[in-house]
């Protein structure tokens, strides 16, 4: 029989994947990633097992989609057409990577994933797949295969004798992983309904949000978050961190309809409660410390690399060009920024830096003023003078 790596969630989808691909002579091991979405890993594995699965391989990839993956985004500024933070579009090459990873080790012949024709992740999965494995097949058997609905995949694996506990199905895809939630389908797909307020689970409701705000403090260096109200976390602790205390004001629900990579426009909610605060509190952090060229040259830049983050080309020279453009423009990112958490907003009401160059004496309009006011009319007269007939 075939090896093949198979990209395994423990849904129904993945769960059918490993018979359908055992009745075309394929011996399925399937990879687990736990990105923090909160499953019984255990009990996935199990099911892996029930399946079919000939070996199971479960990875806590958490830490290195927080540091390697979204950490470099945020560098970036990257955020998909200036509402989405990326949670799930960092999250595929990352798992792509160790499923190429697993078969190269086990000589597989092939790479599965559990992705339909429609979306985006088919494309973050295969491109991975085919710049880091090109000789391996690729397997979507959800593109291909004969079942209509989730009951004739249930009817499916009951003439296989598998026995799992399917969940009921909620009326929602969702994709869930420590950096964000994306929910999508159901009564969300007419733009027009505003979101029920059941799909959320990393958020509270603002109206239900504490009525005292929160505030809190967001310690930088070059570019990277490394502390809380002055107390040093690691990244994992860090983004956990604060997911509570932004979920719980209500922070970093987005409701957005967005440009797939495969030319549909789509309705998507997302969760991203540390994201929201962090993407606030570098923005106000560059606006400290950058000099004017560069904060605008680098927004075209910060666009360019949402793009290809959601465009599945995590893995190409442009991509990696770009880090070390970010790494240096972030050489200056050091400093802190004080947001305050009221119902659903995070606002930044205090910042500071070695680096920041607002200068209060050239700023003011009280005391100490050292703005030489004398030199303005030779400046305006010099402005307008190109466009003077
Ligand atoms: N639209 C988002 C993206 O392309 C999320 C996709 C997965 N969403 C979901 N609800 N299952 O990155």
């Amino acid at each position: 029989m075939k090896k093949v790596v198979l990209a395994y969630s423990g849904g129904l989808d993945t769960s059918c994947i490993i018979p359908w691909l055992k009745d075309r002579g394929y011996e399925t091991i399937a990879f687990i990633a736990d990105l923090g979405q909160g499953d019984d890993f255990k009990e996935i594995e199990k099911r892996a097992v029930k399946s079919g699965a000939s070996k199971v391989y479960c990875l806590n990839l958490q830490k290195e989609l927080i540091e390697d993956y979204a950490f470099k985004a945020l560098k970036a500024g990257a955020v998909y057409e200036n509402k989405y933070y990326l949670a799930c579009a960092l999250s595929r090459p990352l798992i792509a990577k160790h499923q190429v990873d697993i078969a190269k080790k086990e000589k597989a012949k092939g790479l599965v994933h559990g992705c339909t024709g429609k979306g985006n992740d088919q494309v973050r999965f295969e491109t991975t797949y085919r710049l880091m494995a090109p000789k391996m097949e690729i397997i979507a058997p959800v593109r291909i295969w004969e079942f209509k609905t989730r009951d004739e995949e249930i009817d499916y694996l009951k003439t296989q004798s598998i026995k799992i506990n399917v969940t009921k199905k909620s009326p929602y895809s969702i994709d869930t992983n420590i950096y964000g939630r994306a929910i999508e389908c159901g009564i969300l797909e007419d733009p027009w309904q505003e979101p029920p307020e059941d799909i959320y689970a990393m958020t509270s409701n603002p109206l239900k949000a504490p009525n005292k705000p929160t505030y809190v403090e967001i310690g930088f260096e070059k570019g990277i978050p490394i502390k809380i109200d002055g107390k040093a976390y690691k990244p994992v602790a860090l983004i956990k961190k604060l997911n509570e205390l932004a979920g719980k004001n209500g922070v970093g629900r987005v409701d957005m309809v967005e440009n797939r990579l495969v030319g549909i426009k789509s309705r998507e909610i997302y969760e991203n409660p540390a994201g929201t605060v962090l993407n606030a509190a570098r923005l106000e952090l560059e606006a400290l410390v950058l000099d004017r060229d560069t904060m605008y040259f680098k927004e075209q830049l910060s666009q360019k690399y949402a793009q290809l983050t959601y465009n599945g080309l995590w893995f190409t020279p442009l991509r990696e060009q770009m880090d070390a453009y970010f790494d240096k423009v972030c050489k200056y990112m050091t400093g802190t920024v004080r947001l305050k958490l009221y119902k659903g907003s995070a606002q930044a009401v205090g910042r500071q830096s070695k680096y920041s160059r607002y200068q209060e004496q050239l700023a003011t309009y009280g005391e100490g003023d050292q703005f030489d006011q004398s030199l303005a009319e030779g400046f305006n007269t010099l402005w307008a003078m190109p466009f003077q007939k």
